[in-house]
């Protein structure tokens, strides 16, 4: 097993990352702060996990909300079932949240736990690739809303994340893909060591061989835990974390979610963000094909599909959460590894940017 630490001071967390360690109470024990301990989870995970989280919180009062599945739950009316369940069973203020799912649920779990009795605890136990190498770690929850993705939300930081990585061996190979899009991210935004890495052992992280997924996950972790103790409330470089998220937003929104997975949609963000950045003269066609090529070995999508419309996207990005003074700001490159927030272009470029990425 491997322990990383988010350092934020006296919030600081560890990152567990190992495997069977859905089997380790010990781990999680000393972050329960009370008796109570509810467990949010969905009707997919729960058949796969719920009775080992529960063996894992034994020495507790576990209770358990179970939410349908998707993206387009992810939602003020579904988050308000947390709320009536922690209300049904009179959860205190001591209560400890526990996280079990992939991203939607730790987004939703940490929303309610920002939210309810003005904040309480919780738990990340990320369960999807996607989860374990970006959105357990970092505080950022939410819920989207009609007209933009992730509009309602906190920071609100976890007592630790546990990190079973056997849990991977019951995911569609679709969301495995899903989730390499964001492990390529980490490449892109600052470390091309990493990018070569993941260039050669695209094959082994799709046959899921733990050596290689274990790196892969410690190293995206390790990438995210310093960007976010740098800059826990995007003030600065994490919105570098955001590379091809204003685009892929767009996608997801513009499509209706749940109809491209965020991680597909980022994937196709990334790609817009080398081609812009190939029409800016910033970087050589040989970076876009190397964006391109590893995102299609790890069957990525890398063009937008059919059913938005450049106009659309446009109108979508005004409601980014990156917008400043009516600026849309973008996560470009100046190379593989060399990202950089940009809120100076011309405004053509994006628009043919859009035309021409279908
Ligand atoms: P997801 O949570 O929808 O999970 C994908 C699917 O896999 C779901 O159907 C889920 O039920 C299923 N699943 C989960 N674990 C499984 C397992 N072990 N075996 C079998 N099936 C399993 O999607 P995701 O890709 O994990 O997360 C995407 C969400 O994360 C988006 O809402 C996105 O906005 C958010 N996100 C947040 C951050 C952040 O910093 N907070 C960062 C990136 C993404
Ligand atoms: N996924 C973007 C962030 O955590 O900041």
């Amino acid at each position: 097993m491997k322990t990383l630490t988010v350092d934020l001071g006296d919030r600081s967390y560890p990152i567990f990352i190992g495997q069977d360690l859905l089997a380790q109470k010990q781990l999680v024990t000393p972050y329960v702060k009370a008796k109570q301990v509810m467990i949010v989870t969905n009707e997919t995970i729960a058949p796969l996990y719920l009775e080992k989280t529960l063996a894992l919180f034994s020495d507790f009062q576990a209770e358990q909300v179970i939410l349908p599945d998707g993206e387009e739950y992810k939602n003020l009316t579904i988050l308000n079932t947390i709320f009536d369940e922690l209300l049904t069973q009179r959860c205190d203020r001591q209560v400890t949240l526990v996280a079990l799912g992939g991203g939607v649920i730790g987004d939703m779990t940490g929303f309610a736990a920002a939210c309810y009795q003005r904040g309480v605890p919780f738990i990340q136990i990320p369960t999807t690739l996607l989860s374990q190498v970006d959105s357990s770690v970092g505080g950022k929850t939410g819920v989207n809303h009609p007209q933009g993705k992730n509009m309602i939300g906190a920071f609100h930081q976890p007592q630790c994340v546990l990190i079973d990585t056997d849990t991977l061996n019951t995911l569609e190979p679709r969301q495995l893909s899903a989730g390499l899009a964001e492990v390529v991210k980490y490449g892109l935004i600052n470390d091309v060591a990493f990018f070569e890495w993941l260039e050669q052992n695209t094959e082994r992280l799709l046959n899921l061989e733990p050596e290689a997924i274990a790196y892969a996950v410690e190293r995206s972790c390790a990438d995210k835990a310093n960007v976010v103790a740098q800059d826990e409330k995007e003030k600065g470089m994490r919105a570098l974390l955001n590379l091809g998220h204003t685009f892929g937003h767009t996608i997801e929104a513009g499509m209706g979610y749940g109809q491209v997975l965020h991680g597909e949609a980022v994937a196709i963000g990334m790609v817009l963000a080398a081609k812009m950045s190939h029409s800016l003269g910033w970087v050589n066609s040989e970076c876009v094909e190397r964006t391109e090529a590893i995102l299609q070995a790890m069957h990525l999508p890398t063009k937008i599909p059919q059913g938005v419309t450049p106009d659309q996207m446009l109108e979508l990005m005004q409601v980014d959460k990156k917008v400043q003074a009516g600026k849309i700001r973008l996560i470009l490159m100046k190379g593989i590894g060399q990202s950089l927030v940009v809120d100076d272009y011309p405004a053509d470029i994006l628009k043919q940017t859009l035309e021409n990425g279908f």
